[in-house]
């Protein structure tokens, strides 16, 4: 019932010269059973999108300004995502509510932003080591939950993505019995708040790579997969790709 979704999150990586792994990618799968997304730097975006046209491949922001429009030297607002082609948006990424400060208050703002421009928010979740450690990651994902989640979410505009931070980039990942945890603790808590959470995509990400994706895709309530570095190659993706169409 719930379509599966492969996101790409290319960070600050990417030039011009890069916009040939959409091409590749495209080629190479030209008709997923999956929902496939690449979210570039925003430099990128308008060309991506432009290139991505009529193929599988849609196109995301990797974060959004609360406000419509305005006094903001150097952001960006959902509306001009969605006139550069994105049709979702990554919103509080752990790396922008550590370099950023991004609150929970803020992510919501945001994703409502998003909602209001027709864009799909992807909403990043996860506890760093120290939560995990000290056994709080089910009160923290709670938390997180609760406070960036917006009360006019829903299955068709909003994609969920856990990220335990000492995961990304990393090269490690939980147990799959951790992943499974988390994700079937998330279902509970939107069925809580949503009517339709049933429906709502729950994404895996931190460390996902073909050689682990398939036991993941596996896993109860994982929808997907949010995917940093090896999202970059086409290759690379697009063997991930495989793994959740064959899931
Ligand atoms: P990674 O990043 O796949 O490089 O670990 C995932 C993410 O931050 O979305």
């Amino acid at each position: 019932m719930r379509r599966k979704l492969a996101a790409g999150n290319w960070k600050m990586n990417g030039l011009a010269a890069s916009l040939a792994e959409v091409e590749a990618l495209a080629k190479a799968h030209p008709a997923p059973r999956s929902e496939v997304l690449l979210c570039p730097p925003a430099t990128l975006l308008a060309q991506m999108a432009w290139k991505a046209k009529g193929g599988p491949v849609m196109v995301g922001g990797q974060d959004c300004h609360p406000e419509a429009s305005g006094a903001h030297t150097g952001d960006i607002a959902a509306a001009m995502l969605k006139d550069a082609g994105a049709s979702h948006v990554i919103l509080g990424h752990s790396e922008r509510r550590a370099d950023h400060g991004e609150t929970d208050a803020l992510v919501r703002a945001k994703a409502e932003a998003a909602h209001a421009a027709g864009l799909v928010a992807v909403i990043c979740l996860g506890e760093t080591e120290a939560q995990r450690d000290a056994g709080t990651t089910l009160d923290v994902i709670g938390a997180q939950l609760r406070g960036s989640v917006p009360d006019g979410a829903t299955a068709a505009n909003t994609v969920i993505a856990y990220e335990p931070v000492w995961a990304i980039g990393t090269g490690r990942t939980p147990t799959l019995a951790q992943i499974a945890e988390v994700h079937d603790f998330l279902r509970a808590e939107l069925a809580k708040r949503l009517a339709d959470a049933a429906g709502v995509r729950l994404l895996y990400g931190g460390s996902v790579k073909p050689s682990n994706a398939a036991d993941i895709f596996a896993t109860s309530n994982v929808d997907g997969a949010l995917v940093g570095g090896a999202s970059l190659k086409a290759a690379d993706f697009g063997a991930i790709l495989a793994a959740l169409d064959s899931a």
